[in-house]
């Protein structure tokens, strides 16, 4: 692979990936990052990149939606290889207003199916890979892991349009021949996750002597996986992985919410000690722990099989959960300039416009 393009790759997992390829991979070529700069973009999360690979990462500001765009970018760059990870993101945020998600993830997957078939006609030695999530095989009860061969069956307007683009992607490997692998991850946690998912959002909270929100009963089961082991597996599957191929990427490690949270406050314990924070005037982080009204339709327990993955192409996770929830909180402490940045501007506003749980 000498030009990748990567959608999305100013939010969470993209940013990282766009790191781990430069720094850990051993990648000679080129990145083009195009990304629409939504509320849960921030160029920030790669401004040192950009100085240190100058010349061999480009940014883009634009929407995967715009057909033009994306018809110039593959002329001009000559990509040999997609990195898809574009996308409205945030269970809640689906609930509220599923619209946009309608858009980016379904019609913006079609146009960029639609630019690859177009710019790569016969070509077997290119490769658009599709990131995407466990939460299309839908709620598990108490026991049994998603397969690939798990039906799928979304139950919020985010999984039913990652579902659909999931689709999409594959019929055009079947019907066009294009060189389309897909990855379906459980929950990600780590460094420049955006503060509106639980665990950043539980460390911010905390920070701030403010409520720490656990929906429902808490008993809900998420299979966590530190960010950086699902970039290396998505650099795998697009390298090695069978054309026309879908692989789970998961933690093995299933966490109740209420656990993470306590998890959260006890790294926060050890790393700031609630007693030398005056935010929160005597009290513990975990006394700030508020049970919340439920997510409308809340699924109840993910757990991933990585079977496949592991045995066609030898991954397994590297972070443990106690190691990987250390370093992301004291990701955070040590990045306050960040924290105040995402959260000042079109994240703030939305909220407030939007956000009445
Ligand atoms: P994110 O919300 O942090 O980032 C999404 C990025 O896409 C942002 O930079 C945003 O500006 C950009 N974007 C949104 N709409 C766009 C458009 N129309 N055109 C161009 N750019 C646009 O999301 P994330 O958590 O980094 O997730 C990345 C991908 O991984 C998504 O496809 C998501 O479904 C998938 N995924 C996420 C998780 C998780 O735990 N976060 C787990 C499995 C899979
Ligand atoms: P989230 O980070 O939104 O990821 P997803 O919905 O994609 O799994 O939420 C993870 C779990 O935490 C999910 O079961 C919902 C729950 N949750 C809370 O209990 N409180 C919160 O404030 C948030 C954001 C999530």
């Amino acid at each position: 692979m000498k030009t990748i393009l990567v959608t999305g790759g100013a939010g969470f997992i993209g940013s990282n990936f766009i790191r781990y390829v430069f720094e850990k991979s051993g990648f000679k070529g080129r990145i083009v990052n195009l990304d629409k700069l939504t509320y849960a973009g921030n160029q920030e999360n790669l401004s040192d990149v950009a100085r240190e690979y100058e010349g061999r990462y480009v940014f883009v500001k634009g929407d995967i939606c715009d057909y033009a765009l994306l018809g110039r970018l593959f002329k001009k760059h000559r990509f040999d290889a997609v990195a898809h990870f574009a996308a409205e993101s945030h269970v809640d945020r689906s609930i509220f207003g599923p619209k946009d998600f309608v858009e980016t993830n379904i019609h913006g997957t079609f146009a960029l199916l639609e630019a690859a078939r177009r710019a790569w006609p016969g070509r077997r030695d290119v490769r658009f890979h599709h990131v995407s999530t466990d939460e299309v095989y839908g709620s598990l009860g108490r026991t049994g892991k998603f397969k690939e061969t798990t039906p799928y069956a979304p139950r919020s307007p985010y999984s039913a349009s990652k579902a659909s683009s999931d689709h999409l992607a594959m019929a055009y490997h079947h019907t066009y021949g294009l060189p389309v692998t897909i990855s379906n991850c459980s929950n990600n946690y780590g460094p420049y996750h955006f503060p509106e998912k639980l665990i950043p959002l539980v460390v911010l909270n905390a920070l701030e002597g403010k409520p720490l929100p656990v929906y429902g009963d808490g008993n809900q089961v998420r299979d966590w996986l530190y960010v950086e082991d699902h970039c290396a597996a998505i650099w795998l599957v697009m390298r090695r992985g069978r054309p026309g191929g879908t692989y789970n990427v998961g933690g093995g490690s299933e966490k109740r919410n209420i656990d993470v949270v306590k998890g959260v406050c006890a790294a926060l314990e050890e790393l700031l000690p609630s007693a030398e924070n005056p935010a929160l005037k005597g009290r513990g982080y975990a006394d700030l722990i508020t049970f919340v009204k439920d997510r409308p339709g809340h699924d109840r327990r993910y757990a991933i099989d990585f079977g496949k993955l592991r045995r066609e192409l030898g991954w397994k996770p590297s972070v443990s959960f106690a190691e990987g929830l250390r370093r992301t909180v004291a990701w955070y402490l040590a990045n306050p300039e960040w924290v105040r940045s995402v959260k000042t501007g079109e994240y703030r506003k939305w909220l407030q416009k939007n956000y009445r749980r």
